[in-house]
């Protein structure tokens, strides 16, 4: 069968779904308030799944179900919820000890374990990541809320001791922000909010959280465990258009942190909509267009291999992914001819296919920008170099190599974020740092050489442009202790495991001159278990 021939026949009809995949429409009709899970009656929005079933009419979009489509009045009803919850610091939420936090996540995450299986199928379905890839975000999200447990745990035990200088006695700690609001993106619309969510509230914030555009279903099997496990108003959720919904939660000045994951256009936007902006910490994951630099003494067939998974991860909808290939004009024909025999190895087809790695995307706009951004590289010069490169049906659309690429494209300076592959040949090592030097984005970039001098070289200069420079590897977030961060307009703020636990809280101390009446009362103070936070209890 040519490749062709398969685009045209990628979907399924709905009998030939396997049991285990099949899926019934959830319409979602609560939302959770201030502890409580309430009845929506207004009007919803209608869920599709980039996946399209073929019936007697041809090919139709799968329905999901349907969710709440909020309005101003219910996203402050959250807002309020949120600030009561935190009660200037005093609420029992944020004066509650590490400890017990632990314990309310810990609960938490028991629970949310109960729901993989549901959760992954809506994950697959509603923005059709692979079954293999959306178990993996599932499970790399648990790891990462029992790894910031645990890292919580040893932040307390290390600041559990008090400290005297310079006649000054002090304990230091981490007191939590406020209210954090979240919103995570849909490429991980599990994971990458939750990696802002789970250590917010863990650092005694209170939060107003809502899922992305695509990926909002899913996070329906959890709105019990989240009520059960956390007191009321810690966590409230919200559903709809983000324009309509957002623009006046953050206009009240009553956020105190913005957790965002998504474009800089977007987060601008939201930062000046707040009435104190330097009140207004800032956690943002934002755009990149990671480069990958493939040197003349390169090991071609590893360069391939980790440039196509770079690439083409989950259609290349990720934030790390490679936007575009540098390669030396004395490898680029060997380069190109294995990448485009690559392509043509990748499996094709439905979320539940086991090994498939190109899929329906979610975004119904990306379709036709694909095929502008295509059209405008051909129109400076450059040229589809696999076969059936871009051709779409509905929402799939096949991996493009595009080639020679320049700095007229668009390609050349937008994040594709999908199946298109720009390759852009260079003589002299200069003319890609300069491009990364050029670039408005500074999260990570991709080297691929053997010798040692000249490796070395570009890493010296590389480190001061972007926040990751992978040899010989494509770039990536994980593992999730490493900082992940970005320059320009790539980021604010690092996360990891312990960085999150950093961004959401701030350096707080108690200090007293070092008297015997001072030392009296913080004694009495400890013994007495009179304070949470001057405690040197310790979390064994
Ligand atoms: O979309 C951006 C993600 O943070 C990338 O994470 O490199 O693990 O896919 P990943």
């Amino acid at each position: 069968m040519t490749i062709s021939q398969k685009i045209n026949g990628i979907f399924p009809a709905e009998s030939e779904i396997p049991g285990e995949a099949r899926i019934l429409p959830l319409e979602q009709k609560d939302y959770l308030l201030d502890g409580k899970i309430r009845a929506w009656l207004g009007p919803v929005h209608e869920v599709l799944s980039p996946v399209s079933l073929r019936g007697k009419n041809g090919l139709e979009r799968k329905r999901l179900g349907s969710y709440p489509l909020m309005t101003e009045k219910e996203a402050l009803e959250a807002l309020d919820a949120a600030v009561k919850a935190y009660d200037e610091g005093k609420g029992r939420w944020p004066t509650l000890s590490v400890e017990a936090r632990a314990a309310h996540v810990e609960e938490f995450v028991y629970r949310m374990k109960e729901k993989r299986a549901e959760i992954v199928n809506l994950l697959m379905w509603e923005i059709g990541k692979s079954l293999e890839d959306s178990r993996k975000e599932f499970d790399r999200t648990v790891e990462y809320i029992v790894d910031t447990v645990n890292a919580l745990k040893d932040l307390d035990r290390t600041s559990s001791r008090l400290s005297i200088t310079q006649g000054v006695i002090a304990q230091i700690k981490r007191a939590p922000l406020g209210v954090v609001l979240c919103m995570g993106p849909y490429n991980y619309p599990l994971n990458e909010t939750f990696t802002t969510l789970i250590p917010a509230i863990l650092m005694g914030n209170t939060v107003v959280f809502k899922p992305p555009k695509y990926g909002v279903l899913l996070h329906r099997p959890l709105l019990e465990a989240f009520r059960d496990s956390f007191p009321k108003g810690v966590v409230n959720t919200l559903y709809g258009a983000g324009r309509e919904i957002i623009g006046p939660v953050m206009k009240t000045g009553k956020v105190d942190v913005l957790a965002f994951i998504g474009s800089s256009k977007v987060a601008d936007i939201l930062k000046q909509q707040h009435p104190k902006p330097h009140r207004l910490r800032c956690v943002l994951g934002l755009d990149a267009k990671n480069a990958g630099i493939i040197l003349p003494d390169a090991d071609i067939d590893l360069a391939v291999s980790e440039s196509l998974t770079g690439a083409l991860s989950y259609n290349g909808q990720r934030c790390t992914a490679l936007k575009i290939l540098f390669v030396h004009r004395s490898v680029l024909k060997e380069f190109t001819k294995k990448l485009v025999t690559a392509i043509e190895n990748v499996k094709l087809g439905m979320p539940w296919e086991p090994e498939v790695k190109i899929t329906p995307l979610p975004e119904d706009e990306k379709i036709p920008y694909l095929a502008e951004i295509i059209t405008d590289a051909k129109k400076h010069g450059a040229k589809v170099i696999n076969e059936s490169g871009g051709l779409a049906n509905g929402n799939f659309v096949y991996p493009a190599v595009i080639y020679p690429v320049n700095k007229k494209m668009r390609l050349w300076r937008e994040e594709q974020f999908g199946p298109v592959i720009p390759v852009a040949p260079f003589d002299n090592i200069k003319e890609p740092l300069k491009y990364v030097v050029d670039s408005n984005f500074g999260q990570q970039v991709s080297v691929f050489g053997r010798d040692m001098d000249k490796i070395a070289a570009m890493l010296d200069t590389l480190v001061n442009q972007v926040c990751r420079v992978n040899i010989n590897s494509q770039c990536q977030r994980g593992p999730d202790i490493f900082p992940f961060t970005g320059r320009k307009d790539s980021a604010e703020g690092t996360l990891s495991v312990s960085d999150a636990l950093r961004v959401f809280s701030i350096r707080t101390l108690v200090a007293a001159k070092d008297s015997d009446a001072n030392k009296k009362l913080i004694r009495d103070i400890l013994r007495n278990r009179k304070s949470k936070f001057l405690s040197t209890d310790f979390i064994l």
